[in-house]
């Protein structure tokens, strides 16, 4: 049975070649007025004017009007952390009393904090807590995610935070791409070069024979992991036929962007200071940057990541909400997208692409989501706006009146 999506204000279908959108490029958002969505069997059949789409559909089509909304493809969050015990409150707290990130993580708060939460919480107890934070992703716009471990601290919690992620996944709802991220904090007791060393030995072939993960991550900052431990774990991942992703340039430039273009990263994650050299980097080399404002506004920072300077060097910029209990409690990509704009410059139409078809791209399912295009996936959200420029416009509404995945309305 064929379903027509009629009553569209705006389509924004995301129609373009198959490839991240880069520099001026960022602007194309595949905009159809009066138009029309046709699904069959969880599939895009037609999108664009509503004539057109009429042409394709078979007799006897079931038609939905969603009396002028905006449709777009399902919004995709190419970062977060959202399995972990506990939550964060107390940092929350001391962070508005004028401790840095780098203090409460010395003072016993930080994601090592969350190491014990985690390790203390049972299997099935974090499985629930992440059924719900997904479902309120999902209830925002979201129908992909790039889902990290990292909260695990051992090999064996890290792989049970994967296995965790894949039951997730296997509910059929949120599209998760599994990431390992071994080497987040320095576990108490070890050294970042020895724990570097178990996450390549110990987790990631583990990860990679038993499908757990797609990529491997690190946190490469000062008192977290080196270039040297990344060059092993990326070495390890390649062996693995993992991709890579880093944490890069977060709470200062340490040529984290250089790092990501010598290993051949599908992407580098944060760049709140990268330089005009590591900018060039991720463009020789095709690295896709993804920035994350939530984490800056939440820790209390003014420092975004420079997103004009990368569009103006051609760069296809990707927006996430590094959802995660510490950092960036931020659920919403309508949210994060607020932030792109009013905060790095990003025009409405840019953010947009950022977080479906650029984001779709980086973790690997462009060629499923991120447009309305023939044969791709019928995610999609119908909004309560008539302008696709208010879902980056309005703060603090929640502006969703209907998602649906693989053609099923949720
Ligand atoms: O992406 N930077 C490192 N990791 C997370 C923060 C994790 C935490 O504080 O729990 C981030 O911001
Ligand atoms: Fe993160």
């Amino acid at each position: 049975m064929q379903t027509l999506i009629r009553g569209c204000s705006q389509l924004v279908t995301m129609a373009g070649p198959a490839r991240p959108r880069g520099g001026v490029e960022m602007q194309e958002i595949g905009l159809v007025e009066n138009g029309a969505l046709l699904i069959e069997d969880g599939k895009v059949l037609a999108a664009g004017d509503y004539e057109s789409v009429c042409r394709v559909a078979a007799d006897g089509f079931d038609a939905k009007n969603v009396e002028g909304r905006v449709v777009t493809p399902g919004l995709v969050d190419a970062h977060t952390h959202p399995v972990f015990g506990g939550s964060r409150l107390d940092d929350f707290e001391r962070r508005i009393q004028g401790l840095s990130y780098a203090e409460i993580a010395r003072m016993g708060g930080g994601i090592r904090s969350t190491y014990l939460k985690t390790q203390n919480s049972k299997e099935e107890d974090l499985l629930k807590a992440g059924e719900v934070l997904l479902m309120q992703m999902m209830q925002s716009g979201t129908t992909a995610i790039e889902a990290k471990s990292g909260y695990g601290g051992s090999v064996y919690h890290e792989l049970s935070l994967l296995r965790v992620l894949s039951k997730l996944n296997a509910q059929g709802k949120m599209k998760i791409v599994p990431t390992l991220l071994g080497a987040h904090a320095v576990p108490e007791g070890y050294m970042s070069a020895s724990f570097a060393k178990i996450v390549a030995e110990e987790m990631i072939p583990v990860a990679a024979s038993e499908g757990l993960a797609q990529f491997v991550d690190v946190f490469v900052e000062d008192g977290y992991y080196s270039h040297d431990d990344a060059r092993l774990i990326a070495s390890a991942a390649r062996q693995h036929g993992l991709g890579i992703r880093l944490h890069v340039d977060q709470l200062h430039d340490g040529g984290g962007a250089a790092l990501a273009a010598e290993l051949g990263a599908k992407t580098a994650d944060h760049l709140e200071h990268v330089s005009i050299e590591g900018i060039l980097a991720l463009k020789d080399k095709g690295v896709i940057p993804v920035l994350l404002p939530g984490s800056v506004y939440c820790l209390g920072s003014n420092q975004y990541p420079p997103a004009r300077k990368m569009i103006d060097a051609g760069l296809p910029v990707v927006i996430a909400s590094d959802f995660n209990p510490g950092s960036s409690p931020v659920l919403s990509l309508t949210a994060t997208m607020n932030m792109a704009c009013t905060q790095m410059k990003m025009l409405p139409s840019e953010a947009l692409v950022a977080c479906t078809v650029n984001a779709a791209n980086s973790i690997g399912l462009g060629g499923q989501i991120g447009s309305l295009e023939k044969g791709k996936s019928a995610d999609f959200v119908v909004w309560n706006a008539s302008d696709y420029r208010e879902l980056a416009y309005w703060v603090g509404a929640n502006l969703v009146n209907q998602v649906w995945v693989d053609g099923v309305r949720l």
